[in-house]
């Protein structure tokens, strides 16, 4: 969360770094904020809200005046201070000679607070981040620890880092030093990207894949200095370090609208591709391999126990990952929420394998948890849209989504290409362990390989989703139901519903609904059911038919999704929605789309912006 970019070049600092903030905007939307160094000064605007109230500021104030090529930008997800406009970033120092962005946080910084207040400087904002400014300008003034760093604004960043602790990457420019911006990175994400004769810094490539597609990875703990001519990189300490150059393969237009009004939209559109790209390259002369497999086939063979850890929408799709691998391989599966595993003591062993998900890479929650599994000797299986991202840097062996990016703070595509990897972590077990044959694996993956096109079906046919997302608009609240793989889905459609339209949603797994839940129905109240194949496990189907029917009994509003061809379940649906015929494991991966069309299209008759919700952030890089 929050979003940072530095630039120096030879173009305009000011167009850089507002275009690659509009890239970086679904990373916090609290505020935004730039600072260029000009003429021996610092020139910084920074508003409250989107980026759109800086824009206007800057037409204000008249954007002309910042003819300066270097500079940097920040677009806040607030966790210390409100969002108001005295805590946006970029943060001063009291002399006003030093800006700092800064995406993390500062554990810190009321220590350090309190001996800048014994100093007799003042802050002048609730934000940790502003600590920094004022150090890195003491550092520099000579005035902090042994003067060593006087006037060497690399040096200043080092001294600081090593005095902070939690999370952060900090980015700062110095009103005398408009050719070189210094960055330090520690947990928090930061990539640079090198063109001819400029430079540029940012939390993600999307920042700046419009001027060049060549990128370098910052390790942990590490300082970068960039200018014009490329850039240099360090440890805290001042020593070189090594850094890893890769190229953006995906383009420019993977990150644009593509002719929708929410790149969510798009996004789901994008699914059946999602699923399919994550798929391509593993079965491999009738063997499934895992991407950048560091796990043999000895170490699968040697799981004993499975824990799969991950946040939000990742864990629901953990959820699916552990009935499909109890199922192909007999091995127990457990899955727990990150940010619970992480201060429990699970029992775990050099033959526990931990599977992290997480779209960004980045969620500090899931980080901590791989580690807390670290520690205890387990390995550790990262799953990941990002590439490079600390999670997978962590992890002993990683399987890349290849969803593209995300841009819609709300997960849609990186969720079913995270069901699609999971699947392939079940089968890569079952492979290795014998517990099923080796074409029947072959035959699972080939299944899992038709769901894309059995995707584009139901992408086909989703009008009467959007208009119940107009009709079910004005409701107070929506339950949903599930079974099964099916229980799952209706955590995911709830989620959803939660984050994009405000809108109470509680998912149940329907067998607990005479346990307490039906005592919420009442007359018309939405209820979303969704209903397992009648060609999988009769018993499953009977029992969520006699749900729909309880449910129905107590006046609710039955919103039905089932399998084309199930004649059973339609005197009871008021609203049917009917998904192509695929096996029960696959299920999820078609019938999670239409939830996610009714959630955004709900949303957008209430009026909200379904790509930014509020309060959220693409990744929650604190705790
Ligand atoms: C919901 C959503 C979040 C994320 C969660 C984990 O739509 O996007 O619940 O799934 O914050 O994020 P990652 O996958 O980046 O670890």
């Amino acid at each position: 969360m929050c979003g940072i970019v530095g630039y120096v070049g030879h173009r305009s600092a000011l167009d850089v770094v507002l275009a690659g903030l509009r890239r970086l905007e679904y990373r916090g939307y609290d505020s935004a904020g730039v600072a260029l160094p000009l003429d021996g000064s610092l020139l910084v605007e920074r508003k409250a809200g989107a980026l759109a109230n800086l824009e206007k500021q800057l037409d204000d104030v008249g954007r002309d005046r910042f003819t300066g090529t270097s500079g940097i930008g920040h677009t806040r997800w607030a966790t210390h201070g409100p969002p108001t406009d005295r805590n946006a970033h970029p943060h001063r120092s009291a002399s006003g000679d030093v800006a700092v962005v800064h995406n993390g946080i500062i554990e810190n910084y009321l220590p350090l607070r309190a001996e800048l207040e014994a100093r007799g400087i003042w802050a002048e904002s609730d934000t940790d981040t502003e600590t920094a400014a004022h150090l890195v300008s003491l550092a520099y003034t000579g005035e902090l620890g042994d003067g060593e760093t006087k006037g060497d604004l690399p040096a200043s960043v080092r001294a600081v880092a090593r005095r902070l602790e939690g999370a952060f990457t900090l980015v700062v420019t110095h009103a005398d030093e408009p050719d070189r911006i210094v960055a330090a990175r520690r947990n928090s994400p930061l990539v640079l990207g090198i063109g001819d004769g400029e430079t540029f810094l940012a939390s993600d490539v999307a920042a700046f894949i419009e001027f060049t597609r060549d990128a370098v990875e910052l390790g942990q703990d590490q300082v970068v200095t960039i200018t014009r001519d490329g850039f240099d990189a360090t440890d805290f300490h001042g020593d070189p370090v090594e850094v890893s150059p890769f190229r953006v393969t995906w383009d420019l237009a993977a990150a644009e609208k593509g002719g929708h009004d929410y790149f969510m939209l798009k996004e789901i559109e994008e699914q059946p591709s999602a699923i399919a790209d994550t798929l391509r390259g593993h079965l491999v002369e009738g063997r499934i391999v895992l991407d950048e497999q560091r796990l043999s086939d000895q170490d699968l063979r040697d799981v004993d126990k499975v824990f799969v850890v991950a946040c939000g929408t990742a864990y629901h799709s953990g959820l699916l990952a552990k009935y499909a691998i109890e199922h192909w391989t007999r091995l127990p599966v457990e899955i727990e929420l990150a940010s619970e595993f992480r201060y429990r003591d699970p029992v775990l062993d050099r033959s526990t394998l931990v599977v992290a998900i997480s779209q960004s890479g980045e969620t500090a929650d899931t980080l901590e948890a791989l580690r807390h599994a670290k520690e205890q000797k387990a390995r550790v299986l990262a799953i990941c849209n990002t590439n490079g991202a600390q999670i997978p840097r962590e992890s002993d062996a990683v399987i890349y989504t290849h969803a593209g990016p995300e841009i819609g703070v709300a997960a849609t595509k990186t969720f079913t290409a995270q069901v699609a990897a999971n699947y392939l972590v079940g089968l890569a077990l079952a492979q290795a362990r014998g517990t099923k044959y080796p074409d029947e694996v072959v035959r699972e993956f080939e299944q899992l390989e038709a769901v894309p096109q059995a995707v584009e079906e139901v992408l086909e046919s989703l009008g009467a989703a959007r208009a119940l997302g107009q009709e079910l608009a004005p409701s107070k609240a929506v339950l949903f139901l599930g079974r099964h793989v099916g229980f799952p889905v209706a955590l995911e459609g709830a989620l959803k519903l939660k984050e994009l339209a405000y809108m109470h949603a509680e998912a149940f797994a329907a067998g607990e609904l005479k346990h307490g839940p039906i005592a919420l129905i009442e007359d018309g109240l939405p209820v979303v059911v969704v209903m397992p194949s009648p060609r999988g496990r009769a018993v499953l189907h009977s029992k969520l038919l006699s749900n729909i029917q309880e449910v129905k009994a107590r006046g609710a509003r039955t919103v039905v999704i089932a399998e084309t061809g199930d004649e059973t379940v339609k005197p009871f649906a008021d609203h049917l929605f009917e998904l192509p015929q695929v096996p029960t494991l696959l299920q999820p991966l078609v019938a999670t789309v239409p939830l996610q069309v009714i959630a955004a299209e709900i949303a957008r008759a209430r009026g909200y912006d379904v790509d930014k919700p509020r309060n959220l952030a693409k990744s929650v890089t604190v705790e």
